[in-house]
């Protein structure tokens, strides 16, 4: 995407689309206004939106506005601090561990299938409190609605669904009777002005909570992978460097960032750029394009894991920021960090062609085939 988003930066930075009738907005300073103004550029899905990811997310905190949004976001926040993350590092150590001990000691493994893909489900799958033997149906759902969102969703997508929410109904009832140090019990214990969540907003956290914290873990976790192989000199670095990780992962995010665009609707007529955007328009802002615009990075086309200490968007701006970024953080340092150290000499196998996910807005790798050395 990323010669089109350069293109569009410097013809059309905001651009109507006729055909869909929206504003697709490519500049960082633009992105950085709609992401971040909620109360010009409102979260709110359009009521008409009566599909049924529409009406599941409906209530969900990334798509509700200041104030109902603080106080559904203070009932999880507590949650993912980073220092309440950082008590999961040695259980996400554990994990990352088991999923390598799989490989064999030189060979060939898809990377995405054997540790990217799977790690993040079981992380929140324990942090919900979901039992092991239900992970793998667990991903499949937020595979099926990742791909809702994207409109490409089949009739499996639909039964998958269903039984989606089934499944969650009964967890939450399961929870009302005996509840758990887990997350679902925490949300059914949780009360905004005496009041308790309802079963669809409890319905809507446990499905956001699913679909935003697991495919833009993985895709972070292979864009790292191919990123830092395409670069020669950068595993070594890594390795001789470990301090390094934290901010060669923060140039990963902002050179190909696992969440390209997010959607808003302008609550009132607006100025952006020079173009006047209508009351009600639909707005999709490019972070992709945000984060390689030359205005705000020197060099925005290179990855450099020597850039001076710098802010992209790829998690978001204000009050909507990715409330899982400490978690994804953690995630991708010890994952990668077991990648560098236990499959000494990876590199990217050119064959066969790399496939991306089949979506316009999550961005990384479908396959990620890997061959390394004995060590
Ligand atoms: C929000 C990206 C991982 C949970 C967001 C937003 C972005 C984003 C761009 C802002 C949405 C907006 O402004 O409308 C990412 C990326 C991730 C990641 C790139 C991985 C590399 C996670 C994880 C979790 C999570 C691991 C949870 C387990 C959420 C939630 C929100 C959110 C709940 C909504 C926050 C709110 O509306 O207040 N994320 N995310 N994300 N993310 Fe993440």
């Amino acid at each position: 995407p990323y010669p089109h988003y350069e293109a569009m930066r410097e013809t059309a930075p905001v651009f109507h689309d006729e055909q869909t009738g929206m504003w697709q907005v490519f500049k960082y300073d633009d992105v950085h206004r709609v992401l971040s103004e909620h109360a010009t550029f409102s979260s709110q899905r359009p009521d008409d939106d009566q599909s049924e990811t529409g009406r599941l997310f409906a209530a969900s905190l990334i798509n509700t506005d200041p104030p109902r949004h603080r106080q559904l976001r203070s009932l999880v926040s507590q949650a993912f601090t980073p220092k309440a993350v950082d008590a999961l590092a040695p259980r996400i150590a554990e994990i990352t561990e088991e999923l390598l001990d799989a490989f064999a000691p030189a060979g060939t493994a898809d990377l995405v299938k054997e540790l990217a893909y799977p790690l993040p489900v079981i992380v929140i799958a324990e942090l919900m409190g979901i039992p092991a033997e239900d992970r793998d149906r667990f991903k499949l759902w937020s595979d099926a609605i990742v791909s809702t969102v994207t409109g490409d969703q089949g009739e499996s997508g639909h039964a998958l669904h269903g039984e989606m929410i089934e499944y969650f109904l009964s967890m939450i009832e399961q929870r009302r009777r005996t509840p758990g140090h887990d997350l679902i019990s925490a949300l059914l214990a949780a009360e905004i002005d005496g009041q308790q969540l309802t079963v669809p907003e409890l319905l809507g956290f446990c499905a956001l909570l699913l679909v935003a914290g697991n495919e833009t873990t993985t895709n972070l976790i292979g864009n790292a992978v191919l990123t830092f192989t395409e670069h020669p000199g950068t595993v070594e670095r890594l390795l001789a460097e470990p301090e390094l990780l934290p901010h060669a992962i923060e140039e990963v995010l902002r050179y190909r960032s696992p969440v390209q665009a997010m959607y808003r609707a302008a609550a009132a007529e607006t100025m952006l750029g020079d173009q006047s955007i209508p009351a009600g328009s639909v707005l999709i802002a490019w972070i992709g394009s945000a984060n390689r615009d030359p205005r705000q990075f020197e060099r925005a086309e290179e990855y450099d894991v020597d850039r001076p200490p710098f802010h992209h968007l790829a998690f978001g701006q204000g009050v909507h920021f990715c409330l899982g970024a400490p978690l994804a953080r953690l995630e991708a340092r010890i994952a990668l960090q077991a990648v560098l150290a236990r499959l000494p000499g990876i590199s990217v196998l050119a064959e066969p062609p790399l496939e991306r996910v089949d979506s316009t807005i999550v961005f990384g790798p479908k396959q990620l085939p890997v061959t390394w050395q004995q060590a």
